[in-house]
């Protein structure tokens, strides 16, 4: 994938937006009061699977690896934090005002957005009069008790990664860890941006997953180079594959001031390629900083080479909505399938990698009109239900239940027929079918290997 093999595609996002709505992924904050521009509900088959990628993430990051702990900072932080880390004074972007139309835009997007005059336009095209560029801070205002002033004032944090560096020397102590070795945090971060646009692609109200991983001074480049490849074997992993991935070397200009090597890890959404995920060596300079303004020392001793040094960082910061989202636009297909009775129809599939799919096992009573059938579909359901989530459906035909899993990204059906309770014959008591949901094929499984075959194609 490069730049210019971009092919957007406003008819599929268009879609995908519509199916999250319709079937429970993602709602618009706020909607029965007109919504909140950047802020974004998971519904309940959207909480599962940001759930899902948020647990992976952290089993990855830190229970199968010796050299990682987590940590769950608060949202609110002591304003000086923001002085320290320069988000106060440089987290900005440049923005323009257009005197015609009111309106405000970055300064980087004229030629790139509309502008909302119609015919569509964009701000370089409409003929209104624009200002020059501004820096407008993207940190979002809060006051901390009851008085309003300058003394009380903070800010939403914009990353999550200031609450690990300012914890750094506690957390190194409490688990007694050597480097190299990192922080892993997963929450909630907050930007203030000009134009949240693309669906959840930029919001003002995100979630980020973030290891702050610490090395020794030299070894900076080593570990970016070591993360950049864990982190696309970690997407392949969860369903998006390495040839899907475009890795940027973020080139010396536009790199965060802190960074002296950044990749981009890049995919190719429905409206054109966009960051997931940024991979940066962030040297010292974090660490250094808040040594520097809280006058408490944050240097590492390093038993190995009998020195003591400020560590340097490498940061892994992915995106959760971005990789729901990514993995949403890669699972989406429509396709022509027979129906149950071979005629041709349109179906729509989330082909979601089972490990991530918010519903991992459809149960289905052939007919919910039978009590023996809704008993026995019943125990399938109460022996699957701890291990995993299944949703048990037992309304309409029996295809109309299968495309409804489709479409929710379900991988596996179970159905409780005739055959199950053995009225067609002795061999086929206490066997379902169980039917895969990207091939649609059914095969005759005994009930009780039930758990253990579905659990191995979950892992
Ligand atoms: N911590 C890096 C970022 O939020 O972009």
């Amino acid at each position: 994938m490069n730049a210019t093999s971009s092919q957007r595609d406003p008819a599929k996002m268009e879609k995908i937006v519509s199916l999250c709505k319709r079937r429970g992924f993602i709602f618009q904050s706020s909607e029965i009061y007109g919504g909140l521009n950047g802020a974004w509900d998971y519904g309940p088959l959207g909480v599962e699977l940001k759930r899902n990628i948020k647990d992976y993430w952290w089993r990855c990051m830190t229970q199968l690896r010796d050299d990682v702990v987590g940590m769950d900072g608060a949202i609110l932080m002591n304003r000086a934090v923001w002085k320290a880390s320069g988000h106060e004074t440089t987290f900005s972007d440049p923005m323009v005002d257009c005197k015609t139309c009111k309106r405000r835009f970055r300064a980087d997007q004229l030629d790139s957005i509309e502008c909302g005059q119609r015919p569509s336009k964009t701000p370089s095209t409409c003929g209104g009069e624009l200002t020059e560029p501004r820096a407008f801070n993207l940190m979002f205002k809060t006051y901390v008790g009851p008085i309003e002033d300058d003394s009380s004032l903070t800010y939403l944090r914009p990353e999550t990664a200031q609450a690990i560096f300012a914890q750094f020397k506690t957390v190194l102590e409490v688990s007694r860890k050597k480097l190299p070795f990192g922080i892993a945090q997963i929450g909630k971060a907050f930007r203030n941006e000009i134009n949240p646009r693309n669906f959840t692609f930029r919001s003002r109200e995100f979630e980020q997953m973030e290891l702050e991983f610490f090395v020794q001074p030299d070894k900076g480049f080593e570990w970016l180079e070591y993360w950049k490849e864990e982190r696309l074997r970690w997407y392949e992993a969860i369903g998006i594959p390495r040839a899907r991935i475009r890795v940027l070397t973020v080139p010396d200009e536009s790199r965060a001031f802190y960074s002296k090597g950044t990749y981009d890890l890049e995919y190719e959404f429905p409206f054109g390629i966009q960051e997931l995920e940024g991979i940066a060596y962030r040297t010292d300079y974090d660490l250094k900083r808040h040594q520097e303004c809280s006058g408490k020392p944050l240097e590492y001793f390093d038993e190995e080479t009998r020195t003591k040094y400020i560590p340097h960082v490498v940061e892994p910061s992915a995106g959760v909505d971005r990789t729901v989202l990514a993995i949403l636009c890669e699972a989406y297909a429509e396709e022509e399938v027979k129906d149950e009775g071979g005629k041709s129809e349109m179906r729509t599939v989330l082909r979601f990698h089972p490990r991530v799919a918010p519903v991992k096992c459809g149960v289905f009573p052939l007919l919910k009109n039978k009590p023996e059938l809704v008993v026995k579909a019943h125990e399938v359901r109460d022996l699957l239900r701890p291990l995993m989530t299944v949703f048990y459906d037992d309304a309409g035909a029996i295809g109309r239940r299968y495309r409804r899993q489709d479409e929710a990204g379900t991988p596996f059906g179970v159905t409780i027929d005739f055959e199950t309770l053995g009225e067609k014959g002795a061999e086929w008591k206490d066997t379902v079918t169980l039917r895969d949901r990207d091939s649609m094929k059914q095969e005759r499984v005994p009930i009780p290997t039930l758990p253990e075959r579905l659990l191995s194609r979950i892992r």
